[in-house]
């Protein structure tokens, strides 16, 4: 349609028509048997004057033959025929499940990431869902909150990386306003902005950031992805700096819409605009509609506001209607660049390619898989016999909370499964229980079908795994945290494994044999007191449905885990915040000064984490050497070239350089001693010459007042393989 049609489309909307199509409401408003997914409160909506039938959006339905009838049954009833937009939270997968977007963002594989994006959009589209809520772009620095398992870290420049090639790959490659063809969905980035930085890493509370901080870590991700094109926005819920994100003019009208110049959808958080109201923001429906609508928000996610609040302001004059016009004429256009004014059903041909999930996935498991230690122990031998100990190995519930809502879980191949296809010599036992009736009613009960159903005690279940360990020659133990426990609202204080975990370890030790661990988690862990009880530690994260036949291919040496944390591990949880990129002190703790007082540092606790950002051993990866050919500023690319010799002895290598750059002197402001600008995944066996290319726009800043700066004058760049092992370091003047 084009945009002439479009305007007078829009005028021949009446009042409660315009409203409506700002308002998204889960399936169940229609009818009870669409059934809902609840994410948030659930709620008794009175949408005043404006129709079910007349909303716009509809959150959370997949499954084709729903959508179709749902639609089918809506456009009979619509008067304009606007076709209804399905919305859905697939983060990282659909029916197949990729690993948690902790672990992707660690592979710094941005070409692997731009084609799970379109996988995921080949599913979504299939089922008739257009629009999907990921990638969710927030910088955490915070383990205790449950989300950084969405989020793609700690650092800047991973995070943009991430953001831009999950966009390009869920939308089609495709400039700024063009449409989105039927293999393609529209992506939402959210949660606009800093969600999370929400204070001491407790859910849904506010979070307080200096400028400095939100304009060079916190914002520049999402931004990254507006220019990368994408359709669609969604605020936080959260109160940043005293302001509510959804209502918050600086950051919706002025960075967002004005400077950005995003011209896309802004969607509120599942029924944030209520709760502008239950914050003490705003005093009823009305003056949270127009704070909302004014500040440059399109759709209104499951609250009463938009639906109640705008028609009685047109009522009463209180609102200059442009703001509507415009609000909807941006949703219209969405519809439109998605092609559903010409195909309500589009999408439904697709067919997403089971074969190339395959391979994707276990590409995906392998490259964001990050061996954290390993004294010599892996690869396993073939020939020897195992005990593979834990719940995670034989159950299906690995693939995170999000990746839990619509997998199948029949395709989930474990790592039981996948040792026993592939012939190892083993026997498992389940050695201690992760959850049980107890703990469920502060989990929440949407997932009550995947209780624990085995009740035997902790000390049985230990027994039985001291037996199966006692005849094994090595033991794999699995261990980490039930993937209720990390997610959205799972916030915790103690990061350490569960009691059971921690005994049957030290049980396990008390047989002198090897112990591999294989670490399921959505989150950093505080692992301190554990780790010396293993020979080998594997951080899979969640790792996707098919995790387990990935997972022993790392582990038998097939594959070499590649990952790298995408944020640090601490030793404690007093040491949180903790992330590579802190700014410099004038006291540092240096080795010479480690025994004064009056230095940075903790009297408890060394400074350092327990791995740190970046970390993450490859198979060979101490054969891996690194020489620096030249490194030279190319004025007419605006872009800083490194090449180097990397060799690895004739051992197959596959690794991630990293290039960071040192804090330049006399700056307009501190800046971090240590920031990533680049990575370069390389995978060979003889010597080869590697070339880095960073653009010195990653050397831009802003300073305190909000100026951006792009200094001319030497810069110090090191390649390396994790924050704290750098290779070589060499220096290099650059004009700004
Ligand atoms: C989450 C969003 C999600 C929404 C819809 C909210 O609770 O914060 O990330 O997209 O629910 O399900």
């Amino acid at each position: 349609m084009d945009k002439v049609k479009l305007q007078h489309l829009l005028s021949e909307m009446t009042l409660t028509e315009k409203v409506g199509q700002l308002v998204q409401l889960t399936p169940g408003f229609f009818s009870a048997e669409y059934g809902d997914v609840i994410t948030g409160p659930e709620l008794n909506i009175d949408l005043g004057q404006v129709d079910v039938w007349q909303t716009g959006s509809v959150l959370n339905l997949s499954e084709k033959a729903t959508i179709d009838k749902l639609q089918t049954e809506y456009l009979a009833q619509s008067r304009l025929k606007i076709p209804l937009l399905f919305m859905n939270d697939m983060i990282y997968g659909y029916k197949n499940v990729f690993p948690i977007p902790l672990a992707l963002a660690g592979s710094h594989d941005n070409k692997m990431l731009e084609a799970i994006g379109a996988f995921l959009a080949q599913e979504a589209a299939a089922d008739g869902v257009h629009v999907v809520f990921t990638p969710m772009l927030d910088v955490v620095r915070d383990p205790r909150w449950g989300r950084v398992l969405e989020s793609p870290g700690e650092d800047v420049h991973t995070v943009k990386a991430y953001g831009s090639s999950l966009v390009t790959g869920l939308q089609g490659n495709f400039s700024r306003n063009a449409k989105i063809d039927m293999h393609h969905v529209a992506a939402c980035i959210k949660h606009y902005a800093s969600y999370g930085a929400v204070e001491a890493g407790r859910e849904y509370t506010a979070a307080d950031l200096s400028q400095y901080s939100l304009l060079n870590t916190y914002l520049p991700g999402y931004l990254a992805a507006v220019e990368a094109g994408v359709k669609l926005v969604m605020t936080a819920f959260t109160v940043v700096n005293g302001m509510p994100a959804s209502v918050d003019n600086y950051l919706l009208s002025e960075v967002l819409r004005r400077q950005a110049n995003f011209d896309g959808v802004v969607i509120s958080d599942y029924n944030a605009l209520n709760e502008l109201i239950t914050m003490g923001y705003s005093a009823d429906d009305l003056a949270a509609a127009k704070a909302a609508l004014t500040a440059g928000v399109d759709v209104d996610m499951m609250a009463t506001v938009f639906a109640n609040g705008i028609v009685r302001l047109v009522e009463q004059g209180a609102l200059d209607v442009e703001y509507l016009d415009n609000a909807i004429l941006r949703v219209l256009n969405l519809k439109n660049d998605l092609g559903l004014f010409e195909n309500p059903y589009r999408g439904f041909d697709n067919n997403a390619n089971e074969e190339e999930f395959a391979h994707l996935s276990i590409q995906a498991t392998t490259e964001s898989s990050v061996l954290l230690k390993n004294e010599a122990v892996l690869p396993l031998n073939p020939d020897k016999h195992y005990a593979l100990i834990g719940p995670f190995a034989s159950s299906p519930l690995t693939l995170g909370l999000w990746g839990s809502i619509n997998a199948d879980f029949s395709r989930v191949k474990t790592l039981d499964y996948s040792f026993k296809s592939a012939g190892y010599q083993y026997e498992y036992a389940k050695g201690y229980s992760l959850l049980n009736e107890k703990v469920l009613p502060v989990l929440g009960d949407m997932f009550k079908r995947v209780v624990d159903s085995n009740q035997s005690s902790d000390a049985q279940l230990a027994s039985e795994a001291l037996e199966v360990a006692k005849d094994a020659d090595e033991i794999i133990f699995t261990l980490g945290e039930d993937f209720l426990q990390s997610g959205e609202a799972a916030s915790k204080t103690d990061l350490h494994l569960a009691a059971n975990q921690i005994t049957l370890i030290k049980q396990l030790h008390g047989l002198g044999k090897k112990i591999i661990g294989v670490i399921y988690t959505g989150r950093p862990l505080v692992l301190t007191d554990v780790e010396p009880y293993f020979d080998a530690l594997l951080l899979v994260w969640f790792p996707g449905t098919n995790g387990g036949l990935a997972i022993t291919d790392m582990l038998f040496g097939k594959a070499t885990p590649s990952g790298k944390l995408a944020m640090t591990w601490p030793r404690s949880v007093g040491q949180i915040p903790i992330h590579y990129d802190s700014l410099p002190t004038g006291r540092p703790l240096t080795t010479a000064n480690a025994n004064e007082r009056f230095v940075s540092k903790y009297i408890d606790s060394p400074n350092t984490p327990l791995y740190p950002f970046g970390h993450g051993l490859t198979y060979h990866q101490d054969k891996l050497t690194c020489e620096l050919i030249d490194i030279t500023y190319q004025a007419n690319t605006k872009s800083v070239q490194i090449n180097c010799k990397v060799a690895s002895d004739g051992q197959p290598i596959e690794d991630v350089l990293q290039v960071y750059v040192h804090q330049p002197r006399q700056a307009h402001v501190v800046l971090p001693s240590l920031k990533l600008v680049g990575t370069q995944r390389i995978k060979q066996q003889n010597e080869h010459q590697v070339t880095i290319d960073i653009p010195i726009s990653e050397l831009a800043y802003f300073d305190n007042q909000g100026t951006q700066h792009l200094d001319s004058g030497q810069y110090t760049f090191s390649v390396g393989l994790s924050s704290a092992n750098l290779l070589v370091t060499s220096t290099v003047a650059i004009e700004g």
